[in-house]
């Protein structure tokens, strides 16, 4: 299975709202949307509703995260094999909030790549941005994880990380996919995303915390694909 873009990717995280049915509640309402709007949706629920997930909907369905491990004695760990064994597409490296060694990384990816699946690298500074390129992700976010979870949006807050994580990736490794994450709330925080030079966004709160998950998705998926057109 292949990203489309523009991409509007979903963590989930382990927000109680996503928790098992509501996982699948939240995943249907992507399915359709991206449906709706032709629009490129992915979405990461939390890893004990992987499997659940990626049976019932159609849009791509990734881990939030994978160890570097080949299969082996690694108790209560989570390996490449098991995410593709249960049907996923790929799945986040490095969030903030499950933040890896760089050596680890590589190996993360390298052990995605095997087993056919594609990875999402977080990054969260231009810096780490030019070193995760490097290792040639299949896509990266850039997110300021002080902006994470606070309703400000990175594309309007702090443009110039988005606009040099764009420049970095473009210049180290063009074929990376690019899009930027933390605090995107709307659709104007997505197309403005898009203006910066992002294939998309990686969200989470907005979209899981909202009291109408269909409507917000619905309006940032309708500015993604504008922006995109006006590119
Ligand atoms: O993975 C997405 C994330 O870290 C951003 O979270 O809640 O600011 O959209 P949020």
């Amino acid at each position: 299975m292949e990203l489309k873009y523009p991409l509007i990717a979903l963590n989930f995280k382990t927000y109680l709202e996503a928790i098992g049915e509501n996982s699948l509640k939240l995943a249907r309402i992507a399915e359709e949307v991206s449906k709706e709007y032709d629009v490129g949706v992915m979405v990461a629920p939390p890893l004990l509703d992987l499997g659940r997930v990626v049976k019932e909907v159609e849009i791509p369905v990734f881990a939030q995260h994978v160890d570097p491990y080949k299969p082996g004695s690694h108790t209560g760990s989570i390996i490449a094999e098991d995410v593709k064994a249960v049907g996923a597409a790929g799945s986040i490296v490095n969030h903030s909030e499950r933040r890896l060694r760089l050596a680890d990384i590589g190996m993360i990816l390298e052990r995605l790549r095997e087993n056919g699946l594609i990875s999402l690298l977080c990054t969260d500074t231009v810096q780490t941005t030019r070193a995760g390129t490097a290792l040639g992700p299949d896509a990266l976010a850039i997110e300021p994880p002080e902006l994470i979870g606070t309703g400000i949006p990175v594309s309007k807050a702090k443009p110039e990380v988005v606009v040099g994580a764009v420049e970095a990736v473009k210049r180290i490794n063009p074929s990376v996919h690019i899009l930027c994450g933390a605090g995107i709330s709307a659709g104007d925080d997505v197309a403005k995303a898009i203006e910066l030079g992002t294939e998309g966004v990686l969200l989470a709160s907005a979209y899981v915390k909202a009291k109408d998950p269909k409507r917000v998705l619905s309006d940032m998926a309708e500015a993604a694909l504008k922006a995109w057109e006006r590119r």
